[in-house]
């Protein structure tokens, strides 16, 4: 894309981290953005914060779950009621398990039980599927479209022990995008991905049980994903890994996510 005045863009996880973020760095672009997650407040709040930089932003807010097949038909056909068009999908939700049962700590794969195991691949890799069979057709039917999905470095390159639904739907999503941008791309429709090393947000202060030395903030997270969208229509990043620089010493890192 040359510009992203007046295009449309959903997020899925808009929320909060990464997502809010990258809602936050395409509005200030001009870009109309409907940010979508579950929690209602938070989305409202996730508005407000956009709107402190982007002033006049048209945003939108709709409290959806990514893992039901029936709300991203749902987000889709509510964007386009309104705009009329799908330019951009972001697909940041995602999920690191239900730490609230382990105070934080993650669980060993022997001790993974299968719902959280299903809210984890349900979330971070069906969910990614739903989003981008409703918003497909949009961007099919208009002859382009920029799909970016958030990936996840040590998830998706390596895997992370004690996190093994996690790193299973991120090596799954990995591979999901591979597919999908040689099948999308004669349509016009460029799909990358961004593999975030640790990032300071919600779900890292949730889940971390060893804090890494060095941190990318979410705005680097989404001021990359933006280069992503905005780069030469001739080009595609294949799972460019993103990590803070200078790089600080290693940390204990092996049981947080990222
Ligand atoms: N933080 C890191 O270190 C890191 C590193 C690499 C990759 N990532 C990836 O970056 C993405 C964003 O993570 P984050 O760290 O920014 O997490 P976060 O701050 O916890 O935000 C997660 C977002 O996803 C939404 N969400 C979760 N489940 C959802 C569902 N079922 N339906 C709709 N929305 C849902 C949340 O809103 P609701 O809860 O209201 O639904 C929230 O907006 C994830 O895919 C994560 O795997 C994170």
């Amino acid at each position: 894309m040359q510009t992203l005045t007046d295009s449309v863009a959903v997020v899925t996880g808009g929320s909060s981290g990464i997502g809010l973020a990258t809602a936050r760095a395409l509005a200030c672009e001009g870009a109309r953005v409907a940010l979508v997650g579950r929690s209602a407040e938070r989305l409202e709040a996730a508005q407000d914060a956009v709107r402190v930089e982007a002033r006049g932003a048209h945003l939108a807010a709709l409290a959806l779950d990514v893992r039901m097949e029936a709300d991203m038909g749902t987000m889709a056909e509510r964007v386009l009621e309104r705009w009329g068009r799908i330019d951009v999908f972001v697909a940041a939700a995602g999920s690191a398990g239900s730490t609230a049962a382990t105070r934080g700590l993650p669980h060993a794969v022997a001790d993974l039980s299968p719902r959280e195991w299903d809210e984890v691949i349900d979330t971070n890799l069906k969910g990614v599927f739903h989003g981008l069979k409703a918003v497909l057709p949009a961007m099919m039917e208009r002859g382009g479209g920029e799909v970016v999905c958030v990936s996840s470095a040590r998830g998706a390159l390596v895997g992370l022990p004690y996190n093994g639904a996690y790193s299973a739907s991120k090596h799954g999503l990995r591979g999901l995008c591979a597919c999908l941008a040689e099948e999308v791309a004669s349509h016009g429709i460029r799909v990358q991905s961004v593999l975030p090393d640790v990032t300071d947000t919600p779900m890292m202060q949730a889940t971390r049980s060893m804090a890494p030395d060095g941190l990318l903030d979410p705005r680097q997270v989404a001021a990359t994903i933006l280069r992503l969208i905005l780069a030469p229509d001739d080009a595609l990043l294949i799972d460019p890994l993103l990590a803070p620089f200078p790089p600080s010493g290693s940390g204990p890192r092996a049981a947080t996510i990222g």
